[in-house]
């Protein structure tokens, strides 16, 4: 008789890094106070007691935080990486050896082996989907449509995902309820202004060792990441330019100081160039034209979608990895240009992506999504869902007591004025 192969429950770079992975989850578990309280309460109250959950994350070490605490609570957790080049071996590691998550994800791992992983999660039959980005929900609505009947919904971390979802239900095709973490204030006030904004020049400084002071930083987009970016930059002594296709957002930034162009002139000027818009060929052919030699271009967007690194591509006669995640396009008029991170999010392919102070609030967004889901399951028509205000709000009164911050409360007399109309001048 042959014996049947044991199926690996894994696919990670090495098994032995779990070590490392240990000591770096539980130095951003000490910056997650949120999450950690939750944690607490979902080991004694198992909320998702036998629940099958796929989480497609960046697998970082506050992302193990998340699936460490989602599996106290019960879940029949498998983590999948949500971008190529973000994975954080070490901490895939761990999470397979010492707290017996599945994980399928391998820094640098080809897109082939991205998507076999979005179909190995969706083999897990997973009764709730946190998705980063909305790859899994849209493969599974593409192409197993047999499996939505398990589905009793989803939680969303990213813009570009809830932009992704809004199509689906404008096309008729979501039909599950999808709860819009990104939108939490406790999120996109804090992960996507301050985690972005430092993150993106923790990774353009790791990947380059530049100096930021004095240089001319073009951020391509003001939402919430590019208002961080700006901001951070200019901390740094940048001379910012922002460009914008939002004639709002283009005002707020000229109000906060910055210069605002078309990226037509702005490739003329940048000597760093940072897109988060979450559209595509933000900088195109014509723009590499323009450029300084030795222009630096780089992408915090979700999607590496943002530069055409095919137009810059063929324009090159030569592509050399000049230092880690790096690589210098020499053009064939005689230019340079340095592309970091292979146009991937710059923060997580070059750096560790946001800091765990940020990530806490997000993730305990997402595990209070998840539990909302689980407690209202087969109440929530199809259709894309707030955090509710209340949670959300409690969030930030635990952030705060962590931070050892008080504030004031309304006295009786403010709570009336405040809820009266008849008092005016
Ligand atoms: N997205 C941005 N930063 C992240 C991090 N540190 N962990 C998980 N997802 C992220």
């Amino acid at each position: 008789m042959v014996a049947t192969p044991v199926q690996q429950k894994y696919d990670i770079k090495d098994i032995s890094l779990a070590p490392i992975g240990k000591q770096r989850i539980e130095w951003a578990g000490r910056e997650m106070p949120v999450l950690r309280q939750l944690a607490e309460r979902y080991a004694i109250e198992k909320p998702f007691a036998g629940l099958r959950l796929v989480a497609c994350c960046h697998v970082t070490t506050e992302t193990a935080n998340l699936a460490i605490a989602l599996k106290a609570g019960g879940a029949d957790a498998l983590l999948i990486a949500s971008n190529p080049l973000s994975t954080q071996d070490d901490v895939a590691a761990c999470l397979v050896a010492d707290y017996g998550i599945p994980v399928y994800a391998i820094k640098g791992e080809d897109n082939d082996t991205y998507h076999r992983h979005v179909q190995i999660a969706l083999d897990h039959k997973p009764q709730i989907i946190i998705d980063d980005g909305c790859d899994v929900v849209a493969t599974l609505v593409k192409e197993r449509s047999h499996q939505l009947p398990d589905i009793i919904g989803t939680t969303e971390e990213t813009t570009t995902g809830i932009v992704r979802l809004q199509a689906m239900l404008k096309a008729g095709v979501l039909s599950f309820p999808a709860m819009n973490v990104n939108d939490a204030e406790t999120k996109h006030f804090f992960d996507n202004r301050y985690g972005t904004g430092q993150s993106t020049l923790d990774g353009i400084i790791r990947a380059t060792n530049i100096l930021l002071a004095g240089k001319t930083v073009v951020v391509a987009g003001y939402g919430w990441c590019g208002k961080g970016v700006a901001m951070r930059a200019k901390g740094l002594g940048s001379n910012v330019i922002v460009t914008e296709i939002n004639a709002v957002r283009a005002i707020e930034a000229a109000m906060d100081g910055f210069r605002v162009m078309p990226m037509d002139e702005a490739a003329k000027e940048g000597d760093i160039f940072i897109t988060v818009t979450g559209n595509k060929h933000v900088i195109r052919a014509e723009h590499f034209d323009l450029m300084k030699d030795g222009a630096i271009v780089s992408n915090s967007g979700h999607f590496d979608i943002e530069i055409d690194l095919q137009a810059l591509g063929a324009k090159a006669d030569n592509v050399k990895e000049v230092r880690n995640f790096t690589q210098q396009y020499r053009l064939k008029s005689g230019k340079s240009v340095v592309v970091i991170g292979e146009g991937r999010l710059v923060n997580l392919a070059a750096a560790e992506g946001h800091p765990s102070a940020v990530m806490d609030m997000s993730f305990a967004n997402q595990a209070i999504g998840v539990e909302y889901l689980v407690k209202n399951k087969g109440k929530l028509a199809p259709g894309i869902y707030s955090i509710p205000y209340e949670l959300d709000q409690e969030i930030a009164r635990l952030k705060l007591q962590a931070m050892g911050i008080e504030i004031d409360t309304l006295t009786e007399a403010q709570l009336e004025y405040i809820n009266s109309w008849t008092s005016g001048t």
